[in-house]
């Protein structure tokens, strides 16, 4: 199976988790994509969405489903989104796609969080994949400085020879060299540098249910 059939196999998987009658949040990236194709299929059932970036709004509205403004949102039972990396624990690196801070803000307006990712997203410890760090533009020097300080590598994102700027107009740093321990400790620490916008470690606010996608079948975690 190809990486891609396996992000098939757990978008479809997701769909069990929809809830009829309600609105559903979606996540950015591959995986998020091929779960939207797949809602397309069962719209009628749904209420709309909330969508944790541009591109994931104009995938949804090209589906027909409607997109919802988080603010004008009262409950949404379900957030549906891939993973860069997750730990048996539920711990996640999320952003290689770059929309890492609507994604955890719709994130935490859910009651479930369910990620959905091939299996070789599954790592004993997170670190391997570049941890992405949304910033403030006028503080890349300061805080590169800092997550320096804390034994990571800061490399500024780049697209089209310029720095690549969020949906929110705010750079990244992707941060190598990290062997993150500690998940929910390093969040709060990240997070708590002046200038930082998020950072890209869903620990504190981990996934609930996690559908890897598998060459014997999609595997489920529940956390
Ligand atoms: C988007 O900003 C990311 O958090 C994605 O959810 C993550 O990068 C996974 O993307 P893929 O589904 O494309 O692997």
């Amino acid at each position: 199976m190809t990486q891609d059939e396996l992000k098939q196999a757990v978008a479809r998987a997701a769909i069990d988790y929809v809830v009829d009658g309600a609105i559903i949040g979606v996540g950015t990236g591959s995986t998020a994509n091929f779960f939207i194709d797949e809602l397309g299929k069962i719209k009628h059932r749904i209420k709309g969405a909330v969508a944790s970036s541009e591109a994931t709004a104009a995938r949804l509205k090209s589906h027909g489903i409607d997109v919802l403004e988080l603010s004008d949102v009262d409950a949404m039972p379900v957030y549906i989104d891939g993973a860069d990396e997750i730990t048996a624990q539920g711990a996640m690196i999320k952003g290689g796609g770059g929309a890492l801070t609507r994604e955890k803000i719709v994130a935490a307006a859910a009651d479930k969080f369910i990620c959905i990712a091939d299996g070789s997203k599954l790592v004993d410890v997170m670190g391997k994949f570049p941890l992405p760090v949304e910033i403030i533009p006028m503080a890349q020097k300061v805080v590169s400085r800092k997550l320096a300080a804390l034994g990571g590598e800061p490399r500024l994102r780049m697209k089209d020879g310029k720095p690549y700027l969020t949906d929110n107009g705010c750079m990244i740093l992707d941060v190598v060299g990290l062997t993150i321990a500690n998940p929910a400790e390093l969040e709060a620490q990240i997070n708590n540098i002046v200038g930082v916008v998020t950072v890209g470690l869903f620990a504190q606010r981990g996934a609930n249910v996690g559908l890897l996608g598998t060459v014997d079948g999609v595997k489920k975690l529940e956390f």
